[in-house]
This record gives structure tokens, C-alpha cells and sequence, in this order.
């Protein structure tokens, strides 16, 4: 259930209560594609760098282990030791964007494992099943999400297939709920929305979705080609047509600008590797911009990568340790790299949820902004 606390201008300040436990927001979410938080992250660690919620991929869990491993297992939250609201994406995104050759069709989409190159299909229902099966909290509807710079005719005809696959999901996932060996009959399905940057295609979706009264909506198909500024559009002419007493999901976005004026835009839930791909990378997140700490002139730098960081990284070990750690292969500066900017992320959720209870959201806004891009680090 979504209860929204306050508002600040558009930005919204709620409560998500799922069957396991509830989520503050807005909120980031943590991503663990394949069951995994990469760069040797624990679901353990998590907690302390402040995760409500994480994320992970039917397409992957599908792949491998076999979600049917999963509910062998007791499902995902069992699997992986992880308490706390999980949501799953559907394999849409992930068939489109990582499976080698693909047919698209009305009944759903063949297309090759990236392990083994076997051939797969997957269309609403096998979507439904295998998430059914995870048992995550969240289920994300089977969708396309177009490439941006698809021509009008081809994305009318895809939103319009997303939509009537949306009306299998619905049913789908009401009849797994139903069964008695389904491991959480309580899954949630989130819609999500689709039509690239054509402004009528993306309001008449939304608005037809909306009538589907399901417990939350994304938008998807952003952050795939399209500059910030179009995509600040869509959010802005999109977002007044679906449900104002839902949560709304921007989908794979994304930097913390784009996160503040996304969150300005009404957005509740995002996610995205960045944070833990740029740890991964050596490229750490502070509020005055981001730095490589491969970089020579951390050698002997013994300041934490961030003064005042509460991360498990800040709190006794210095840059120039890390850059030593970096340098020399040891998979501990990765971790604390991916530690520290997933902290990074969460907390600045926090503070965006205190400043709209505070109701001055717009001026953290451009004083975050203004820091983040003034490369003072
Ligand atoms: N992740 C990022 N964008 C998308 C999208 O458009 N659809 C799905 N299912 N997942 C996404
Ligand atoms: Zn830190």
C-alpha cells in the first residue's frame, strides 16, 4: 500500500508497504542482477549501506540457476539471505537489450541464452511464472522497451502489444497467486509505460494502463539514447496521467542529477548500475563531484574518499590505501569502492526524503546540483 506523507511541489514524500516490510520514499534500488550485488557485495553488507529494497533479473535467474533452482531453494529472499522488498524486471528489457538474435511475436520473444546460445521463449506468462516462481515482491509487467530513436509507426505498434501483454501479465499473475504452491501469493504487478519520446503515444498509454488499477507503474524506455532534457520532457508530460495514489518507477536511471530532477518530477523508485559499475571501475561518488582513485595524486592521500561518509570504507581507511588496494588487483578496493557508492546513492535518498518533509526540496535540489558539478575533489 503507497501513502504518500507530504509533497513539495511535485516531489512526493511515501510510504510503500509490501508482505515484507515497508520502503521509505523516494528510494534507490540496489541492484543485483543475477542474485548478486556486484564487486563482492553481501546482502549482509547491505543493510549497512542503508538498502530498503533490491533488484534483480527474471532474465538471469532464468538463465541461471533456473528459477525453478530458485523455488527449490524457497525462493529469492531465502536464496540470498535478503529480508527486505525485492523487485524483480521481467527479462523485457534484458531479452532486448542482451540476447543475441530475437523474433518478436504476439504470444513473446525467442531468443538466445547469453551463457550457452540456447534458444529461449518468453512472452507474459513464462514472464508471470518464472518471477512467480522467485517469488519476489515486485513483479515488473513483460514488456519492449523500444530502442529512442525507433521510427512513430514501429513504437505504435510495440506500445500497443505492451499493452495487451500488460493485460496477460495482470491475469497471469492473478491466477499464480491463486495456487497453493506459489511461495508469495501476495506478489505485486508494477505496469509500465512505453512509447520512446512521442509525447501522445506515452500520455494515451498511460492513461489506458492507469485503468488497469495495479499497485504501482514504471516508465520505461527511457535513458536508452535520448538526451537528459528529453527525457526530463517525457517525465513531465507523462507523469500527471498515471495514478497520483501509486508509486511511479523511472526504470535503469540513473546519475544522481538525473535522480534529483526525476524526484522533482514526482518519481518515488529508481535504479541503476552506475554505482556499482563505477566502483567497480575505480570511479568513486563524493558531493563535489566524482574521482579516480587510480589516480597518481591519491598516492599518498590519507583523507577517506569522502570526509564525513558514513560508509563502511570512510570510516577507517584512506584514499591512498584504497588506490594501493586499486593498483594492485586486490578485489578489497573494489568492494570498498562499490561499498562506498552505494552509500553514496542511499544516502543522498535520504537526504531528498528529509529535505521534501522539510518542504525545502527545490533549494537541495540546486545547492546538490550546483556541488556535484563543481569538480572541487
Ligand atoms: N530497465 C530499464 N528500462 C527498462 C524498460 O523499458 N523495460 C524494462 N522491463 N526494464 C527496463
Ligand atoms: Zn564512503
Amino acid at each position: 500500500m503507497y501513502k504518500i506523507i507530504c509533497k513539495d511541489g511535485r516531489a512526493k514524500r511515501a510510504t510503500f508497504t509490501t508482505v515484507h516490510g515497508t520502503v521509505e520514499t523516494p528510494v534507490f534500488m540496489n541492484v543485483g542482477t543475477a542474485a548478486a550485488i556486484k564487486g563482492a557485495v553481501a546482502t549482509t553488507d547491505l543493510k549497512e549501506i542503508g538498502c530498503q529494497i533490491e533488484l534483480s533479473n527474471t532474465y538471469h535467474l532464468h538463465v541461471r540457476p533456473g528459477d525453478e533452482v530458485v523455488k527449490k531453494m524457497g525462493g529469492l529472499h531465502k536464496f540470498m539471505y535478503w529480508d527486505r522488498p525485492i523487485l524483480t524486471d521481467s527479462g523485457g528489457f534484458q531479452v532486448f537489450s542482451l540476447a543475441g538474435l530475437r523474433k518478436i511475436k504476439e504470444e513473446g520473444v525467442t531468443f538466445n541464452s547469453h551463457v550457452d546460445g540456447r534458444k529461449i521463449f518468453m512472452g507474459p506468462e513464462e514472464s508471470m511464472q518464472i518471477q512467480s516462481n522467485l517469488a519476489s515482491t515486485i513483479a515488473m509487467a513483460f514488456d519492449e522497451c523500444a530502442p529512442a530513436k525507433a521510427e512513430r509507426s514501429y513504437v505504435e505498434n510495440s506500445v500497443a502489444r505492451t499493452y495487451r501483454w500488460l493485460e496477460r501479465c495482470k491475469a497471469e499473475m492473478t491466477r499464480l497467486n491463486s495456487l497453493p504452491d506459489t511461495i508469495n501469493k501476495e506478489q505485486m504487478l508494477f505496469g509500465i509505460n512505453q512509447g520512446a519520446v512521442y509525447e501522445d503515444i506515452r500520455i494515451d498509454h498511460a492513461k489506458r494502463i492507469a485503468e488497469l488499477d495495479l499497485p504501482g507503474y514504471a516508465i520505461g524506455g527511457l535513458a536508452v539514447g535520448e538526451t537528459a532534457e528529453e527525457m526530463y520532457h517525457i517525465l513531465d508530460v507523462t507523469v500527471p496521467y498515471l495514478p497520483e495514489n501509486k508509486p511511479v518507477y523511472l526504470m535503469g536511471v540513473g546519475t544522481p542529477i538525473n535522480i534529483l530532477e526525476a524526484v522533482d518530477r514526482g518519481v518515488d523508485f529508481f535504479d541503476c548500475v552506475y554505482p556499482s559499475r563505477n566502483g567497480r571501475h575505480a570511479h568513486v561518488y563524493t558531493k563535489h563531484g566524482k574521482l579516480n582513485l587510480k589516480n597518481a595524486k591519491y598516492e599518498t592521500d590519507d583523507r577517506p574518499i569522502e570526509e564525513g561518509c558514513g560508509c563502511p570504507a570512510c570510516q577507517h581507511y584512506s584514499r591512498g590505501y584504497i588506490r594501493h588496494l586499486l593498483k594492485a588487483n586486490e578485489m578489497l578496493g573494489m568492494r570498498f569502492c562499490v561499498l562506498h557508492n552505494l552509500y553514496f546513492y542511499n544516502n543522498m535518498m535520504k537526504e531528498i526524503r528529509q529535505a521534501i518533509e522539510e518542504g525545502s526540496y527545490a533549494s537541495y535540489k540546486k545547492s546538490m546540483i550546483e556541488s556535484l558539478t563543481s569538480n572541487e575533489v
